[in-house]
């Protein structure tokens, strides 16, 4: 049985063909990282319209991995929620279209829910039910999962994602989009205790959210003083951006780890699955790991290359046609983010 997973939720135009066993045949992603980069962000007409000229060759180049003729797929599965509306769109109409050709099944992926089952496909054991962390570039969140498929909120980031946090701050710094590597770079030759910066929530026991504006506004605030309009035009030593940075990463990293545990602590549950863009950082993963030791919980982590979005973890496909959740043809794109439960 051979599934076709897409993902345009974004920036990254992405295929994968992976097998009823969760075995990836196939899988490739094309960054848009280069044509976003002098905006210091990602510009979603640009991003459409490159998913528009990448699709086609993005899954011929999958399928040519895989060894696996159009004819032989079984089923083709999509993000449909949540993202930019127009990038979504493109991979709608591309899995619309083969699942018409073909005459396959055409099923619908949560593009969070793929982010926390990237861990189970690096892991060799069920990971459900688990706490799951998602933080990326548009999303800072905690879910109790049941199992794949069945999401309940249970915190989130009032204003920025963590992601958003890393490639603003980035751009303060002088640092290349997208900002998380470039950050995790140069906080590497810095002090993480240089500067004292909040970490809002973080005493909260009640409360499962997270909030990364005030923290942005600080570091903001060590570089230039409020009401300061030349910003763009400084030139940063080396030391003070390497400083910031790496008491910037610290302070977020403290925040996702202390909230995770709360998290765990709160539910009772002892497994915790954390994906998304930022869970990329050597940082966080050094710090959850040690955290969920003292805890006493199984810690999955998904893999780097599977933490930015991919196409891989469109194999979370796999449960809903086992659930028999296939979708008609007028299946449409749901940009925004359904709160609670999915
Ligand atoms: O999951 P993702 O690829 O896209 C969204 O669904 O948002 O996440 C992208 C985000 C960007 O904000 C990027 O700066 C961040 O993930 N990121 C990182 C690292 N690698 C990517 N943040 C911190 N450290 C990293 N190593
Ligand atoms: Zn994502």
């Amino acid at each position: 049985m051979y599934l076709l997973a897409l993902e345009t939720s974004c920036d990254e135009t992405a295929a994968a063909v992976i097998d009823e066993g969760r075995n990836v045949l196939g899988a490739v992603v094309a960054s848009q990282d280069d044509l976003h980069r002098r905006f210091g962000g990602v510009v979603p007409e640009i991003a459409s319209r490159a998913h528009v000229e990448r699709i086609l060759p993005v899954i011929d180049e999958a399928m040519r991995r895989a060894g696996v003729a159009l004819g032989d797929l079984d089923a083709v599965a999509v993000v449909n929620t949540p993202g930019l509306a127009g990038s979504l769109l493109v991979g709608l109409s591309a899995a619309k279209a083969l699942a018409v050709a073909l005459d396959i099944p055409l099923v619908a992926v949560n593009h969070l829910q793929a982010h926390v089952y990237a861990c189970r496909m690096a892991a060799d054991e069920d990971v459900f039910p688990c706490v799951g962390l998602i933080v990326s570039g548009g999303h800072t969140s905690l879910y109790r999962c049941r199992d794949p498929l069945d999401f309940e909120l249970l915190g989130a980031t009032i204003d920025d994602a963590a992601g958003e946090a890393f490639d603003k701050v980035a751009a303060m710094l002088g640092l290349p989009y997208p900002g998380g590597p470039s950050i995790q770079e140069a906080a590497k030759r810095g002090n993480r205790r240089a500067f004292a910066l909040p970490r809002a929530l973080l005493d909260d026991d009640e409360r499962l959210d997270f909030s990364f504006s005030g923290l942005k506004t600080a570091v903001r605030y060590k570089i230039v003083g409020p009401g300061k309009p030349e910003f763009d035009k400084l030139v940063l030593p080396e030391k003070l951006v390497a400083d910031l940075a790496a008491s910037f990463q610290e302070a977020v990293v403290d925040c996702l780890v202390g909230k995770a545990m709360l998290c765990l602590r709160k539910t009772g549950m002892s497994t915790l699955c954390v994906g998304g863009g930022v869970a990329a950082n050597a940082r966080l993963r050094q710090r959850l790991e040690d955290a969920a030791r003292r805890e006493g919980a199984t810690l999955h982590v998904a893999p780097p290359r599977l933490c930015t979005d991919n196409a891989v973890m469109g194999a979370i496909a796999l449960e809903r046609l086992r659930a028999g959740l296939v979708e008609d043809l007028d299946l449409d794109v749901l940009p925004g983010l359904v709160r609670g439960a999915f």
